[in-house]
This record gives C-alpha cells, sequence and structure tokens, in this order.
C-alpha cells in the first residue's frame, strides 16, 4: 500500500479517534490502515500515514504502540517517535533519489534511442555503388575459392556468423552450403542502413578479392573475402523473431523438434546431413561397382514382412493397405529380371518404444541376392559395411566431417567381424530365450567391436527365414551389432521351397492370398537366396557417434 493509500484509508477509518495504532507483533505496513483492527507493524508507517494528512490535522493524531510481547497498547515515547521520524524523513529522501535516478537514466535511454535513429537515417543516405573499374566479379561458391584465390568474386549465402568490430569493421562468415568463408568489411561498407541492421540468417551477395589469410590468422578454407561492395538479398528478422532468439544452443529438445527447420542451419545438424549424403552415395556406388541394380519398390502395399504389431495402415480407396515395412518381398520378386537387386527406401514402423534407436519412418537400404549361400551372405554385409566406411573415409571432406562429429574414429577395416551364434551368445549373457534391446547393446559395448550375430531361434524371427539343415530350431539369420548402437542391420536367407513357405504362412496365422505373387517366385524358377536391410540412420549414429537416430534425417516424423 502506497503512503498515500494508507492515509486516505486511514483519514476514513480512524478520522474520530484521532489514535493511529502500531502494533509490531501482528500488524502489518502492507495491508494495515492503523485502526485498532488493522494496526501497522511499524512506526515510520504510522508517521508516513500522519505526514498524508491535511496540514491541520497532523498535530491532532497521536500514535499507539504494542510492543512485541505486551498485550497493552501505550502512547509511543518521544524517543520513539522521533527515530521513526527520522527514518521517514530518509525514506522520502531516497524514493527522491531514486525517482530522479529513473528519470535521468530514461532520458539517457530516450537520447541514445534518439543518437541511434539519426545514426540510421544519416546511414540512410550512405548508398553504396560497385566501382565499374574494378574486373567484373565471377561468380562462385564457397568450395571452389581455393581455385579463385586473387580474383575478384561474388559470393551468395546465409549469413552463418556476424562481429562488428569498431565503427569501421565487420566481419562476416558466410555460409552458403558448400562451405564456410570470412568476409571482411570495412568504412563505409559497415555505415549504410543494411550493414548497421544486418541480422543472422539473412542472405546476401558479397564481392570482393579472396586472399589468403595472413601468417598466424586462421580461417575456413585459409583465406578470406575483402569485400569491395555488397547487397542484401533478403533480410532475416532481428529483435524477438531473430533466430537467435527463436532457438540457441540451451533450447529445449521439444523447441529443437519442432524448430528442426531452423536447427539444421546450424552446423552440426548440416555436417551430420552431409555425410548422410555422401554415405547414401557411398552405399549406391558399392552395390554399383558389385554389379547391382537400384529398384524403386512401392511404399503402400497390402502385405506385412515384419510382424503385424508394427504395421501403419490406411484406407486405400475402401481396401486395407499399410505403409510398408521393408521392401524386402518386392526385391525378392526383382532377382528373375535383374539379378541381385538393392534400394535405399522409407520404411515404415508403428513402433510402441519411444527410443534413441527407433523412428516411425527410416531410410532403409535393402539388398537381395540370387543363388548365395549363407557365408556369402554374411561375407556380403561384412564387405558392405567395409566398403562404404573406406569409401566416404577416402574423401578428404567428409572424412573431415567425420573426425569432426566423431573424435577418434577409424575406419573397421583391418579386423574381420566376430561371428556368434545366438546360442553362444545367450550363454555369454546368461539371458533366458531372448537378447532384449539395452542387453544386446551391453554385448557390443562391451566387445566393442562389431558382432554378426547369427542364427537366431525360428520363433523370434520372420515368417520367410529358413531353419538350418543341421538344426531346425535355429535359423539362416542374421543382425548386424555396432558397438554404442546395436543392430544396425537385420538380414537371412529366405525360404526358398514353395511348400516351406505355405506352411511357414500357416504357423505365422498368415492369409497366403494376397502373397501370390510372392509365392509365385517360389514357383517358377526359385533359387537359394538371401537379402538384408540395413538402417541408414543407425548405422549414421555409429558413424558420427550421435546418441539418438533422430537427428539423422532432416525432419524426422512425429511418434
Ligand atoms: O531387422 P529388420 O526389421 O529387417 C527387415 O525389415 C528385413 N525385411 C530387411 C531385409 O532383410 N531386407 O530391419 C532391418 C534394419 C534394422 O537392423 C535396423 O537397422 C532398421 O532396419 N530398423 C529401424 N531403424 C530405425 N527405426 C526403426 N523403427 C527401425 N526398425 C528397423
Amino acid at each position: 500500500m502506497s503512503a498515500d493509500e494508507i492515509a486516505s484509508k486511514t483519514q476514513e477509518m480512524s478520522l474520530n479517534e484521532n489514535f493511529l495504532f502500531v502494533d509490531e507483533a501482528a500488524g502489518s505496513d502492507e495491508t494495515g490502515s492503523g485502526v485498532q483492527t488493522a494496526p501497522f507493524k511499524t512506526a515510520v508507517a504510522a508517521v508516513a500515514a500522519i505526514a498524508g494528512m491535511p496540514a491541520e490535522k497532523q498535530a491532532s493524531f497521536k500514535v499507539q504502540v504494542k510492543k512485541a510481547g505486551s498485550d497493552e497498547y501505550a502512547e509511543i515515547t518521544a524517543s520513539a517517535l522521533k527515530k521513526a521520524k527520522k527514518t521517514h524523513d530518509l525514506n522520502i529522501k531516497k524514493a527522491k533519489k531514486q525517482a530522479e535516478q529513473a528519470a535521468k537514466e530514461s532520458e539517457q535511454a530516450a537520447a541514445k534511442q534518439a543518437e541511434e535513429q539519426r545514426k540510421l537515417d544519416e546511414s540512410k543516405k550512405i548508398v553504396l555503388t560497385e566501382d565499374a573499374s574494378l574486373p567484373a566479379a565471377k561468380q562462385i561458391k564457397i568450395r571452389d575459392g581455393a581455385a579463385n584465390r586473387n580474383t575478384r568474386v561474388k559470393v551468395f549465402g546465409w549469413v552463418n556468423r556476424l562481429r562488428v568490430q569498431g565503427k569501421d569493421m565487420m566481419f562476416i562468415v558466410l555460409r552458403d552450403g558448400s562451405g564456410f568463408l570470412q568476409c571482411v568489411l570495412t568504412n563505409r561498407l559497415c555505415h549504410t542502413y543494411d550493414a548497421l541492421t544486418l541480422t543472422l540468417e539473412s542472405t546476401v551477395a558479397l564481392y570482393g578479392e579472396l586472399k589468403e589469410v595472413p601468417e598466424g590468422k586462421t580461417a575456413p578454407g585459409g583465406h578470406e573475402l575483402i569485400v569491395d561492395y555488397w547487397e542484401v538479398v533478403s533480410k532475416a528478422p532481428g529483435g524477438d523473431d531473430a533466430v537467435t532468439n527463436i532457438l540457441n544452443s540451451e533450447s529445449d529438445p521439444s523447441i529443437k523438434y519442432h524448430q528442426r527447420h531452423l536447427v539444421i542451419r546450424g552446423d552440426t545438424a548440416s555436417s551430420v546431413l552431409k555425410v548422410r549424403s555422401r554415405v547414401m552415395r557411398a552405399f549406391r556406388d558399392h552395390f554399383d561397382s558389385a554389379g547391382y541394380y537400384e529398384v524403386t519398390p512401392p511404399c503402400m502395399v497390402q502385405t506385412q514382412v515384419e510382424g503385424g504389431s508394427t504395421l501403419f495402415s490406411f484406407n486405400y480407396y475402401g481396401e486395407n493397405a499399410y505403409l510398408t515395412q521393408s521392401s524386402q518381398l518386392y526385391l525378392e520378386t526383382c532377382l528373375p529380371s535383374m539379378g541381385a537387386v538393392y534400394t535405399i527406401s522409407e520404411s515404415y514402423r508403428a513402433e510402441k518404444s519411444n527410443t534413441r534407436r527407433h523412428l516411425s519412418e527410416y531410410s532403409h537400404c535393402e539388398a537381395e541376392i540370387p543363388f548365395i549361400s549363407f557365408t556369402d551372405l554374411l561375407d556380403g554385409i561384412e564387405n558392405m559395411v567395409k566398403d562404404v566406411v573406406n569409401r566416404v573415409w577416402a574423401e578428404p571432406e567428409t572424412r573431415a566431417m567425420i573426425e569432426e562429429l566423431n573424435p577418434g574414429f577409424k575406419p573397421i577395416t583391418d579386423e574381420p567381424f566376430l561371428r556368434m551364434r545366438y546360442e553362444d551368445a545367450i550363454k555369454t549373457l546368461s539371458f533366458g530365450d531372448d537378447i532384449p534391446e539395452s542387453p544386446e547393446r551391453f554385448m557390443t559395448d562391451t566387445i566393442g567391436k562389431p558382432i554378426l550375430l547369427t542364427h537366431f531361434p525360428g520363433p523370434i524371427k520372420a515368417f520367410y527365414m529358413p531353419p538350418t539343415e543341421e538344426d531346425p530350431r535355429v535359423t539362416e539369420s542374421v543382425d548386424l551389432l555396432m558397438p554404442g548402437v546395436g543392430e544396425i542391420v537385420g538380414g537371412s536367407m529366405r525360404i526358398w521351397d514353395y511348400d516351406t513357405l505355405l506352411a511357414a504362412y500357416k504357423r505365422e496365422g498368415l492369409d497366403p492370398a494376397p502373397y501370390y505373387w510372392y509365392l509365385d517366385q517360389r514357383k517358377y524358377g526359385t533359387c537359394p537366396h538371401g537379402g538384408f536391410g540395413l538402417g541408414v540412420e543407425r548405422f549414421l549414429a555409429w558413424l558420427t557417434n550421435r546418441f539418438t537416430v533422430r537427428g539423422l534425417l532432416p525432419a524426422p516424423a512425429c511418434f
């Protein structure tokens, strides 16, 4: 309550009584009014209330005080009243000083704002023009900088970082997707309206000469652009809408998820996505050089591959259909047409578990090979993983990104992958019948090496996996487990005999009718064959040492 409010309330309630009450134990300066039923806590409040009354009334008011521990009110002593008056005077002085200070500060802020506005108005008068006497600028991508040193170039890009040094110097780190470039703007170039209001993520065109950085200084690519002319292409918002206000390194994961389109502009996310691009190319190159054909199977299907519990279903013009869990069955149909085939397509899993390695939609690299043995299949998976790692490691730009994301990473190409039967893994871990997810990771993490885990029992695997000849309880199946991530590949030989496959449908309670085309493979020239599927995001999580698979694709689907 302000002194004025207290005074008016006090007047209203105790004009007739001419007493103001102070109860040091039970009163309150905030809610009290000085009447006996609502006393103040301190004599200072009573003095303030009196001071707020009309001058002719002030002398008639007496202050009654009830000390803490006492039941009786007694008139305030002269010394206590004097002390209270002194404190009140000090309070008044302090408040006055504060008000003066606030007024001064707001005056200064207004002056500063006016000065800034004056500068901005002034800056609008500065118009840059390109010096016609300079050589025409050659438009380049940042990655081509080294080949264009000491040449006048023009570079388009996004303002990735911005540092203003005094009023005559500005550093922009420009990003164009192909790389980063340090650019130096001096004097008039820093005085324009656009320079004074430039924001991160704005797009600009910078013209100038590319110069090697002086000895002892570093910059991306070892050179910097000495800008002689520049233009804004599009200014990103500042203030509350500035990108750094929407997103920063401390942002909550849910914000990062919803602002994923902005997150991917960040250094780490963009490196991860670039490594992903190179890895996908390496998979294609691997298969291409081994004579495989790439196929593009359908995403909308009417059959399941990996069990009904993870199917996303939808209505396809009145019929029940699904988003594919795996392209395997379609790849198998292509064997008689093209021989060994592969695809990198999206697969969909309605996974109930929200873990760090499960996505609803993921990129699935799958291959299918005719006339092979189970050992050929295991060798094929091992060779593919090693070859893809070797390919990306051999590209200096990709290797540098992997080394930055996963310091200490070593390609796993010199040693053969450990091969272990499921039964032996169970014994090692002393588990029951199945290896749950985290112990599976524990196993890889303790061993610290890739493991080809083979011969899973039939009941825990898919309907199409064939039993081995020597022990019908286990199947010719394999999972590749990687340290830190766990399973990245699942594969097997496929039942290639018509009747055995039909029996497998029966056993699983699946209607074979919608699979007539899959069964036909076993009817019209069947052959032993096998294949596998690799989760691209899980492979990348291992390669780039990311904790979760969610950051490994541009926009993970929500759960
Ligand atoms: O082991 P899965 O279920 O095997 C198949 O789908 C076979 N039909 C593949 C084939 O033989 N052509 O899945 C294969 C791989 C897993 O090892 C894992 O890397 C990845 O696909 N994967 C997932 N990745 C991210 N999120 C999920 N929900 C995944 N489910 C499987």
